[in-house]
């Protein structure tokens, strides 16, 4: 179930970015902000219904940054994949990072570092063992971001994306 009442969405603390910032977790009316901020700022546009369902699957991992007068800057969405372990013995939970975006009047401001951190800490509710993401191999700004996290590169997933660039696959265990 989606919690899209306003009492359910958890505000974070923000003294640790501007005091005009705000992050707290997506609502079901916050989507089409989500989407403007998507479509803005990514080539990797997904339908309503994509979004809809991470939101009713994961609420609380997706987050998202508005500015003093509301506006959605920004946004952060995971899902969580099962996969088979090293062994093959069982399964393990991991932490798919969907999409992060900010708005690029706002960026340079840590909001990306503070919507990663605070998603980051409320998956691990999920049991996961590792956190994964794809990066196109030009974005060095979210490269370096990820690094700052210590996400480390495991792989280039060859022409992953659909222009034919290339992935560099980021894992960080928990
Ligand atoms: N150049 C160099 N380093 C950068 C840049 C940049 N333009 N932007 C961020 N960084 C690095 C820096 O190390 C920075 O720390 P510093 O400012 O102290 O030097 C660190 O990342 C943290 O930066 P934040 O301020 O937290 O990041 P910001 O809020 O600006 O957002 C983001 C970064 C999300 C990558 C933004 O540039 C953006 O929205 N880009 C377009 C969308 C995008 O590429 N999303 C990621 C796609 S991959 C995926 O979604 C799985
Ligand atoms: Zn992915």
């Amino acid at each position: 179930m989606t919690t899209n009442k306003e009492s359910e969405l958890k505000t974070f603390n923000n003294s640790d970015i501007s005091s005009d910032i705000f992050i707290r977790r997506c609502s079901i009316d916050d989507l089409d902000g989500v989407i403007e901020v998507n479509e803005r700022e990514l080539p990797e546009d997904y339908p309503y219904f994509f979004y809809k369902s991470i939101l009713d699957n994961f609420p609380e991992t997706f987050l998202v940054a508005l500015s003093k007068n509301g506006d959605i800057i920004g946004y952060i969405m995971w899902r969580v994949e099962k996969t088979p372990s090293i062994d093959s013995l069982r399964y393990v939970n991991k932490g798919h990072l969907v999409s992060i975006a900010v708005s690029e009047k706002h960026r340079r401001r840590r909001i990306a570092t503070k919507l990663l951190i605070e998603s980051m800490s409320a998956i691990k509710k999920y049991k996961i063992l590792q956190y994964v993401l794809e990066v196109r191999v030009s974005n060095y700004s979210a490269i370096r971001l990820y690094e700052k996290l210590n996400y480390k590169i495991e792989s280039i997933k060859k022409k992953y994306y659909r222009d034919g660039e290339n992935a560099y696959f980021l894992v960080l265990n928990v």
